[in-house]
């Protein structure tokens, strides 16, 4: 048996990745560590947003097989590497399950097999790492035995414009022959594929992006700060920046950035400056600061919105509506609503959470309550945060019933709400 294709990582990248490549006709296996992740997919099982259950089924209808066994690894042409990449304790990028990762594959590794790598990481992690690392395993040579690529990821989970297939992808080479290889590779997959000249150009490219992100939400989560304070309503200053059609891009503030790229990948590259070239990057550590801060500032705002009527935040019932990192998905990771329920539990409030994607929802040693009656909940708490705004949420109207109603996504249209 052989497969064109092995993915490992079989998560949020993973597995579209794996969808897509089976959806063009290549057999493809999945390898993963998590037993229980691979046999809820064999039997027709997903696990993330962007798939059901009933596409699984149709992957597994064109051959799509997964398994925990490294060994066959070595039975494919291609292994591309799509696991996480946390942060460490001290700040740093977590490659432990990169290099995992690159030893199951160094072990098997094929002469004239194509290994990519597109978890996110630091500039140099291809080459310093991973070519080390299959190099060593296998007695094989990168560029000659067998071609090495990064190729950034690029999945946006829930959005419904731009999958794997539309998005370009960027795909830089060890060596020019292996960025052909890697580009024929991806051309079968993927519409659009944009060369770098090399792996650093490719995996700074993803940071930038990544980077340019986090650091323009930064601009304005520091505008709403002062524009509240002077009367201005951000909202509608970004509404009519918004109509120059050329040199602006609208962002947004909020309660806070989440998920498993803005607030970490920009602290791979202000981490790597620091470690190699000893000075800071400061727009990156700057904007951190900034986004990190907005729960505690939305908590003091709840306190404030409290406190005009007199009431204090210790003992009054705050409910939370969507805890999820971003609207219409279930993916909790780093949500701000996490470090937004620990401040308003410290000042002694009593929250429960309404979110239609999540059953469970516990912070710190709480189980959060949840309730389904997202109208009962509104109209009985003392202050509803909207936090994520889902798109089950009918804002203006939980306004209307609510005592108090904190908008932190400037959806609201009404009166009734106060915008961050
Ligand atoms: N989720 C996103 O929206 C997104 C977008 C762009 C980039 N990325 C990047 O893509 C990478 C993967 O992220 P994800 O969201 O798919 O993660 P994920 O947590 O959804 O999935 C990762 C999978 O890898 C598996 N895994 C861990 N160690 C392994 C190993 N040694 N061998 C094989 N499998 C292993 C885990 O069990 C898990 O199933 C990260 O570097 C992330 O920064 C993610």
């Amino acid at each position: 048996m052989s497969f064109d294709l092995v993915i490992l990582g079989l998560g949020y990248v993973g597995l579209p990745l794996a969808q897509q490549a089976t959806r063009v006709g290549l057999s493809v296996l999945g390898f993963d560590v998590n037993a229980d992740v691979v046999n809820a997919l064999g039997a027709g099982h997903s696990h993330i947003d962007d798939l059901g259950d009933a596409d699984v089924a149709g992957m597994i209808e064109k051959g799509f097989r997964t398994t925990t066994d490294p060994a066959q690894i070595g039975l494919a042409r291609t292994a591309v590497i799509c696991v996480p990449t946390p942060l460490s304790e001290g700040d740093g990028p977590d490659l432990s399950a990169v290099i995992g990762a690159t030893e199951a594959v160094g072990r098997h590794l094929q002469p004239g097999m194509l290994v990519v790598l597109e978890s996110t990481t630091y500039p140099g992690t291809t080459d310093d790492v991973v070519r080390p690392l299959l190099e060593l395993l296998s007695g094989l040579v990168a560029g000659r035995d067998f071609h090495l690529a990064f190729s950034p990821e690029r999945i946006d989970p829930g959005n419904e414009k731009f999958g794997p297939q539309n998005t370009p992808k960027v795909v830089g080479g060890f060596t020019p022959a292996c960025a052909d290889r890697a580009e024929a590779f991806y051309g079968r997959l993927i519409d659009t594929v944009v060369r770098t000249k090399g792996t650093r150009e490719a995996e700074t490219a993803k940071l930038l992006e990544n980077t340019y992100r986090h650091v323009n939400i930064a601009l304005v989560n520091e505008m709403a700060r002062f524009c509240h304070e002077l009367d201005i309503d951000l909202w509608d200053v970004i509404r009519a920046a918004s109509t120059k059609p050329f040199g602006f891009q609208a962002f947004y503030p909020g309660p806070g950035v989440g998920g498993h790229c803005i607030p970490i990948d920009p602290n791979y590259l202000s981490h790597n400056v620091r470690s190699k070239l000893g000075y800071p990057f400061r727009f990156v550590e700057l904007a951190q600061e900034i986004n990190a801060t907005m729960p505690a500032y939305v908590a003091r705002r709840a306190q404030n919105l409290l406190n005009a009527d007199g009431q204090a935040v210790h003992g009054a019932m705050v409910l939370l509506l969507g805890v999820t990192y971003k609207a219409n998905i279930a993916d909790q990771r780093e949500s701000p609503a996490t470090p937004l329920a620990r401040q308003l539990i410290g000042l002694g409030a009593q929250i429960a959470f309404h979110d239609p994607y999540v059953r469970s929802w516990r912070v710190g040693e709480l189980d959060v309550p949840r309730t389904d009656d997202v109208e009962g909940a509104a109209a009985a708490a003392d202050l509803v945060i909207l936090v994520q705004q889902h798109r089950e949420y009918d804002a203006d109207h939980l306004a209307g019933i609510s005592k108090r109603f904190f908008d932190t996504r400037g959806v609201t249209t009404t009166a009734d709400a106060h915008k961050l």
